[in-house]
């Protein structure tokens, strides 16, 4: 799967449009996955886009993007990004890189949002952009993709 990447959510993502909006924005999920598929689909990259409430679900995800030799990940943990380490083992075996989206700013809210496990083994970190933060993180793994390629 050497052209395909993987974008993952994670819990309460799939409320997005009616979720917080003046947080998060009124896109849906179905518009975020659009925006995905045509922003990697101009980088001649196909998209496994996926979203769970559930911390094995997602983990159980990331071990088939490692075993399928996905070209790269995205991924906005959500809640999890905060809390879990069994996430940050599962990204530590990726080969691929891994870039971490957050839709709001999480630097600018509660102190707790500070804190994320992912960061430490993220290529790089996209928040506060609101949804256009997956298209240029996928811009940005294309790029790095191409270049380690
Ligand atoms: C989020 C920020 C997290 O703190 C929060 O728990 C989310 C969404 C974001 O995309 O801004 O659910 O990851």
């Amino acid at each position: 799967m050497a052209n395909t990447i993987y974008v993952l959510n994670g819990p309460n993502l799939n409320l997005l449009g009616s979720r917080e909006p003046e947080i998060y924005g009124r896109a849906t999920l179905a518009d975020l996955e659009r925006l995905c598929r045509a922003t990697a689909e101009r980088h001649g990259l196909a998209v496994e886009f996926r979203q769970s409430n559930h911390e094995g679900e997602i983990i159980d995800w990331i071990q088939e993007a490692r075993a399928e030799e996905a070209a790269g990940l995205v991924i906005n943990p959500a809640g999890y990004t905060h809390t879990s380490v069994a996430i940050l083992d599962a990204l530590a075996a990726m080969e691929a890189p891994v870039i971490e989206v957050h839709i709001s700013n999480v630097h600018a809210r509660e102190s707790f949002r500070r804190r994320s496990y992912v960061s430490q083994i993220a290529r790089a970190v996209v928040c506060g952009f609101g949804i256009d933060g997956y298209a240029l993180a996928i811009t940005g793994l294309a790029a790095m993709i191409k270049t380690e390629d």
